[in-house]
């Protein structure tokens, strides 16, 4: 369906299989960027704290609260927000049920304490022991479990490759449970993805891990607008997640793991995890899929991939992006308001832009 010519492209409307949108006025402008971009988005349910996102009573009024704000940009058509719950342990098979009526798509798994907003998170053990009916009843509904894939006992560099046991251990006790192991950051977890024959197992790979090392974040100064969780890795660590994306593999899908969250709560002495990057995510996409030659390989990561191992139809609509150079804002807020979001890539440019979007849904 994509047309690629020299300077611009058409592709399917996309999918954006991760990201988080919060409650607050976080909520406003995180939606303002996805649905000028996104057809449709996977949204996390860890939104905060105090409020997360547990039962289908929750989906109904967080999915009311988008909804009220997509009407604000007259924008009610143009994007459908694809929910989830967390997993916890008061989550039950009747839980599941009730939120597969609400139309949830996805369950999601954050171990205990490892990153934002998952305080009340699962230990790997009762992942692993517990939630048998849980899991069950996902598999009857055709539910996918999104896993966010770090050990949390173990040192920080080394979790995502602690978690690959507990992985198996899951794959083992529940064959047929579709599992998402979300924003991979490693090389390792590239393998494990890449070999898996189950066909009931697929990654998503973010925006800023194609961009970004460790060094990024802590080799020269501190650079708390690239810090998330997982944590950036080594350079060849990035290179396995490019050349997984740039395969055309499609166990490999694109999760942009949008997160925003304000800039005085990052530049802090004990600073949140999260990058925004709602609002550069498919242009810079484009520009890296440019740069590497590999035009062709943007619609199926972010069109198709995705919809395909979540059993979705896939969008009618199309976004095309043009060729020519914008610098991104260093930083988006309500006027005189402090409360404002640093964007991913800000005060640099891109060498591609989104210049229309027909937003006609899937049917
Ligand atoms: O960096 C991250 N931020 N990683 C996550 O897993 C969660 C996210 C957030 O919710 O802010
Ligand atoms: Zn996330």
């Amino acid at each position: 369906m994509a047309i690629i010519e020299k300077d611009r492209i058409t592709i399917r409307s996309p999918d954006d299989m991760h990201l988080h949108l919060r409650w607050d006025e976080r909520l406003y402008h995180a939606i303002q960027h996805t649905f000028s971009h996104w057809g449709r988005g996977i949204i996390m349910p860890n939104t905060d704290e105090n409020r997360p996102i547990l039962t289908s009573k929750d989906v109904k009024e967080y999915r009311n609260e988008i909804f009220n704000f997509l009407h604000q940009f007259l924008a009610t058509h143009a994007f459908e927000p694809l929910m989830t719950i967390k997993l916890v342990k008061t989550t039950t098979f009747e839980v599941v049920h009730a939120a597969a009526e609400a139309g949830v798509k996805a369950i999601k798994s954050y171990p205990l304490g490892v990153t934002t907003n998952s305080e009340n998170g699962v230990s790997m053990n009762d992942l692993v022991t517990e939630f048998g009916g849980v899991f069950k009843a996902m598999e009857e509904r055709g539910m996918v479990l999104s896993l966010h894939g770090e050990h949390p006992e173990y040192f920080c560099l080394d979790r995502e490759d602690y978690f690959i046991p507990v992985l198996r251990q899951m794959q083992a006790n529940h064959p047929g449970l579709k599992i998402v192991l979300e924003h991979i950051t490693t090389k390792n977890a590239v393998q494990l993805v890449q070999q898996d024959t189950t066909g009931n197992l697929a990654a998503t790979i973010t925006l800023h891990h194609l961009f970004l090392t460790l060094d990024d974040v802590i080799g020269g100064s501190l650079m708390p607008h690239n810090f998330c969780k997982p944590l950036a890795k080594r350079p060849e660590d990035r290179d396995a997640l490019i050349s997984a994306v740039i395969s055309g593999n499609p166990k490999f899908f694109f999760g942009s793991d949008s997160a925003p969250h304000f800039q005085h709560t990052k530049e802090s002495a004990c600073g949140c995890a999260g990058v925004f990057s709602a609002p550069v995510a498919l242009p810079l996409l484009t520009s890296f899929f440019d740069e590497q030659d590999a035009l062709e390989k943007l619609e199926p990561f972010v069109s198709q991939f995705g919809a395909q191992f979540y059993g979705l139809p896939l969008n009618r609509g199309t976004v095309t992006i043009e060729r020519g150079s914008w610098t991104v804002p260093l930083l988006y807020s309500d006027s005189g308001s402090l409360r404002q979001l640093v964007p991913f890539w800000a005060g640099r440019e891109i060498s591609w832009n989104v210049v229309v979007r027909h937003c006609q849904l899937y049917e």
